[in-house]
């Protein structure tokens, strides 16, 4: 996949583009559509280029990264402007049938990646509707520059990929409200002290996972018997923090297959 097009070059788009510029994916290799002045400058700061002033580039893989609002329309666009375009749709929601059905030839599938992308640390869910293999894997080795890759084997599965991971960085961030607050007591309201002090503790949290992949394990490692941290989990688990976070996750996921069914 040498020349990519970012159709739609606002927040996934740009963490996407960061991601793979810092994997060593030329920046002008990659091209953009886009109306929004805003993003516009944005993508010419990474050094990505308008499209329209290299109509002649040809085009290896679109990625569509507009609103589900704009999707159809867009989709329509890049199918009436580009002979036999490969796409990949970033567009939460849509299935893959509605796209499909303008033309049951064009090579299409749907990723699902999030704005950890930005930091290479991203988690891209895909699920092929007509790729061929061969292009299949070579989008899969393209996001693989970006994080990990995982590969679904039902559409369905993408609204609880979108509740899990999609969202999840924003779960973790609330959560860290609570640290932040009590931190900037602790840190006499010195903010740069604090935000080093929760990627410290969020960071290690990965690298104890990396270390060790048994979460019970990891969890006895830090909890002594009386101590504070069994103090702490015993208070979450009487007031059953773990149900409160399943029901939240839950409704993320609910509202991914609710919005499938309103487009
Ligand atoms: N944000 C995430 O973390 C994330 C993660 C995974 C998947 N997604 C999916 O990715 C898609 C994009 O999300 P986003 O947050 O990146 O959206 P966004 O920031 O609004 O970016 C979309 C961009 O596309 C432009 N656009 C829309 N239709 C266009 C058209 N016909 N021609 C030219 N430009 C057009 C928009 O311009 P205007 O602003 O003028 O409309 C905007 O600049 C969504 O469908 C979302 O479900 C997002």
């Amino acid at each position: 996949m040498k020349n990519i097009v970012l159709f739609g070059g606002g927040n996934i788009a740009q963490a996407v583009a960061e991601g793979l510029i810092n994997a060593n994916f030329k920046a002008s290799n990659i091209f953009y559509i886009d109306r929004n002045l805003r993003n516009q400058k944005a993508l010419k700061k990474l050094k990505i280029k308008n499209l329209t002033k290299y109509t002649s580039t040809k085009v290896d893989l679109f990625i569509l990264a507009v609103k589900p609002k704009d999707a159809i329309d867009a989709y329509k666009q890049i199918l009436n402007d580009f002979e036999d375009p490969k796409i990949v749709s970033f567009v939460a929601g849509i299935k893959s049938k509605k796209y499909l059905k303008f033309n049951q030839d064009i090579q299409f599938l749907r990723a699902m990646p999030n704005t950890s992308a930005r930091f290479n640390l991203g988690i891209t869910a895909i699920y092929n509707s007509s790729f061929s293999k061969n292009n299949l894997a070579k989008v899969s080795r393209l996001f693989k520059k970006i994080g990990i890759v995982m590969d679904l084997d039902n559409e369905a599965k993408i609204d609880t990929f979108t509740g899990m991971i999609g969202s999840g960085p924003a779960y973790f961030f609330y959560l860290l409200k609570s640290y932040e607050k009590k931190l900037m007591s602790l840190c006499n309201q010195d903010k740069k002290k604090v935000n080093a002090a929760m990627v410290n503790l969020i960071k290690g949290v990965g690298s104890s996972i990396e270390n060790n992949n048994n979460l019970d394990k990891l969890i006895e490692a830090v909890a002594s018997k009386k101590g504070t941290t069994e103090a702490g989990l015993k208070s979450f688990k009487s007031q059953k923090l773990n149900k409160i976070f399943e029901k939240g996750i839950s409704s993320a996921i609910k509202r991914s297959k609710e919005i499938s069914n309103e487009f």
